[in-house]
């Protein structure tokens, strides 16, 4: 069986009150410029702020017709990259809307200049939600080395928003000799795992990653979006609790440890 896609691709799917996401078609890995043949499936997030603006998480691949369907809910507004692996198609959507403001993750433009990747960003994502979306969202940074990245919590529909923290790999959607490496790393259905990238960063940073789940364990979410395999669609704080751990007792959400 051949790798398969989440479709249909390209079409918002509302997930719950103002929020929604867009599967979209292939990616694939690129070490030192060249392709590997390992075809993965990305997922971008929209929220539909109470501005009418909208939030545009890890951008898929610009499609036109999904463009003007997104039009319909709200103004295109913020184009986000969470971690600096996910940013390739943002300068497509800059285009297409230039009143949108792109927002950087850390290390993010220096990965893009260094791969000759057009593409500009106008603000900073920093540890704590910025005044355009502060009422509807709440976010954090999740340390994990080079693969540290913004993690989003959307409050009317209690739904956390990961990109490559949790891998949630279905097998049978994925060709071997893949499937049996997903695997062995556990990163797959029905009970995905921490990116194995992160693994060790997470040890290395104990401090770090204690204040940030504290602040994902006081959101208590209810469900949890990834950008690669299957989302959790319900008891997302029993999600975080077994892939990390229950909250630590004495830290509190928004303590002055918190990542930077
Ligand atoms: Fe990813």
């Amino acid at each position: 069986m051949g790798a398969s896609l989440y479709e249909p691709i390209n079409v918002y799917k509302p997930i719950g009150p103002h929020i929604g996401i867009v599967d979209g078609p292939f990616e694939y890995l690129t070490v030192s410029g060249v392709r590997l043949p390992l075809p993965f499936t990305t997922r971008m997030t929209v929220v539909c702020l109470t501005n009418g603006d909208l939030f545009l998480h890890s951008p898929i691949k610009f499609n036109g017709v999904l463009g003007h369907e997104l039009q319909r809910l709200g103004t295109v507004r913020h184009l986000v990259s969470p971690n600096q692996f996910h940013y390739a198609h943002i300068a497509e959507w800059s285009k297409a809307f230039p009143d949108g403001i792109t927002w950087a993750s850390q290390h993010v433009r220096q990965r893009a200049r260094a791969r000759h990747i057009d593409v500009t960003f106008t603000r900073d994502l920093d540890v704590d939600a910025p005044e355009e979306w502060r009422r509807d969202m709440d976010q954090t940074l999740f340390p994990g080395g080079y693969f540290k990245e913004f993690i989003f919590f959307h409050k009317a529909s209690k739904t956390l928003i990961l990109t490559d923290t949790i891998i949630n790999i279905e097998l049978n959607k994925m060709p071997e000799p893949w499937r049996t490496a997903t695997k062995l790393t556990g990163m797959h259905y029905p009970r995905g795992q921490i990116f194995f990238g992160m693994r060790l960063p997470l040890l290395l940073q104990r401090r770090k990653a204690k204040a940030a789940l504290a602040k994902v364990h006081s959101w208590r979410p209810e469900r949890v979006l990834l950008s690669h395999g299957r989302c959790f669609e319900s008891h997302g704080d029993e999600v975080i609790k077994r892939i990390f751990g229950g909250p630590p007792i004495e830290s509190k959400a928004g303590n002055s440890a918190g990542p930077r």
